[in-house]
């Protein structure tokens, strides 16, 4: 692995998921090099921004909040989406900044977030036999023999809507839509009604109280400009490396090579092979990046993966999303939070508490219980606890929509009500509702650790 390194070095390697179906290789490789020449969708000086507030969460002094869509789509493209979607993430550090007395490193899983890797290269309907659904920028949902024939014209459609998401997503977060003071008008429709919006609404005024005491002491948007603006990221797998690649750019003022495509970009569990292309490609950029970890890795199969992706031992460099499933991550997490622990590897341990609890309800509809997400993400806060380790943050596929896609929740939905609204590309996610009474129920697990800090400290 310490062979030399280029944007395009992975092309030697063994890569899975990637789609090889393409008719015209020649159109591919035009439109790769029409990327090329494309602005980068993000600037190498906000990747390390980021690194360094991961860095923090490494060690213990903020949290991360990850989500967004399973999978974007062009048809689902819309400002409302973004919007919602943007102001769900907003509640959501709200209530657990307030809980965990630390800041919130807030990142969607937006702007990019497109190929997906699938459990079978082919689907068949009715005795029809057609290649699987790779993703918006690949191929089409659409079940035909045209709409499942990837289209390379598809990455620039995919990059021209990450690049208009991009836009507003930072125009919202520095234009006053994140304003504090707007604290209230965040909340969406559909939840102001529920058990969750009642709690938020009483947040929010124990918020807008502190906020007028620190503005009659001086404290205001226009002396702490931070008030009036997030900083917000966005992130995705970056399964399709011809893409990325494409997006490979030398930052000027360090001249290191940087994933233009994202702040973050992460390496799913079914590509992470030490001697494959997707490890090839992420040693080789300086962004923070993340691997998900399942229930197969060993403590000796982490800490090589580790050494290759951050030899330097960089604070915030590499994130770990546990996805191991409510019932294995007793038996899972423990031994590799040991790993990394007593070797000394600075790493942020978070948790994916979505794929490892998907089944199909027996109408057919792949479908995720609330009551695992949230049992994962709480042993996940417990054992992080009991091993002495920062449980640093929680990775979430979810939307600011009313859908009907995860079962249970306060509204408890049931099997009967997922045909209501199922509108996932991919994966069921969270709605809005079920986001936010999960950022509850984290906030009150992340209350009793500051607590009990505060007290070990006072004796
Ligand atoms: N900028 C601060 C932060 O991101 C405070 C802040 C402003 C904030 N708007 C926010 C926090 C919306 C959470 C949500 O922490
Ligand atoms: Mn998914």
């Amino acid at each position: 692995m310490t062979e030399h390194w280029t944007p395009a070095s992975w092309r030697a390697k063994p890569a899975k998921h990637l789609p090889t179906d393409y008719p015209d290789l020649a159109e591919l490789t035009r439109v790769e090099q029409t990327l090329r020449g494309m602005p980068p969708l993000v600037f190498a000086g906000e990747a390390r921004r980021l690194k360094s507030l991961l860095g923090d969460v490494a060690e213990g002094r903020a949290f991360l909040l990850q989500g967004g869509d399973c999978a974007e789509s062009f048809k689902e493209f819309h400002a409302d989406n973004i919007r919602d979607t943007f102001r769900l993430i907003l509640q959501m550090a709200v209530v657990l900044t307030f809980a965990g007395g630390k800041p919130v490193v807030k990142v969607g899983r937006m702007a990019g977030q497109f190929a997906k890797p699938r459990s079978s290269p082919v689907e068949t309907i009715d005795g029809v036999e057609l290649p699987s659904y790779r993703g918006d920028n690949i191929n089409s949902m659409e079940f035909d023999a045209v709409g499942r024939t990837p289209d390379p014209q598809r990455l620039l459609q995919a990059y021209g809507q990450s690049a208009a998401t991009l836009n507003l997503l930072r125009a919202f977060a520095g234009g006053g839509y994140a304003d504090l003071y707007n604290i209230h008008r965040w909340t969406l429709g559909f939840v102001a009604d529920s058990p969750q919006g009642a709690k938020y609404r009483e947040l929010s005024e124990k918020i807008s109280e502190a906020l007028t005491f620190m503005a009659a002491i001086g404290v205001t948007p226009e002396s702490q400009p931070d008030l009036h603006r997030v900083e917000f990221f966005t992130s995705h797998e970056a399964l399709l490396l011809g893409f990325e690649e494409a997006m490979t750019r030398v930052d000027s003022t360090s001249g290191e090579w940087y994933d233009t495509s994202a702040h973050l970009v992460w390496i799913g569990e079914r590509t992470r092979q030490l001697d494959g292309a997707h490890i090839e490609y992420f040693r080789g950029i300086r962004n923070p990046i993340g691997v998900k970890v399942g229930p197969t890795m060993e403590p000796d199969d982490l800490l090589r993966l580790i050494d290759v992706l951050n030899p330097k031992n960089e604070p915030g460099r590499l994130t770990l999303y546990g996805r191991f499933g409510h019932d294995k991550i007793a038996d899972r997490l423990p031994r590799l939070l040991q790993a990394t622990k007593k070797s000394g590897r600075s790493v942020v341990w978070a948790i994916d508490p979505m794929h490892g609890n998907t089944l199909t309800a027996a109408n057919g509809y792949k479908t995720r219980p609330f009551d695992r997400i949230l049992s994962e993400v709480k042993s996940f806060v417990e054992i992080a606890k009991a091993e002495g380790v920062h449980p640093g943050g929680v990775h979430l596929e979810m939307t600011g929509q009313n859908v009907t896609e995860c079962l249970g929740g306060a509204r408890a939905l049931t099997e009967g009500d997922l045909a209501d609204r199922y509108h996932t590309h991919c994966d069921p996610r969270l709605n809005g509702e079920q986001a936010l009474e999960l950022a509850f129920l984290v906030a009150e697990k992340l209350k009793e650790e500051r607590v009990a800090a505060a007290l070990r400290a006072a004796v």
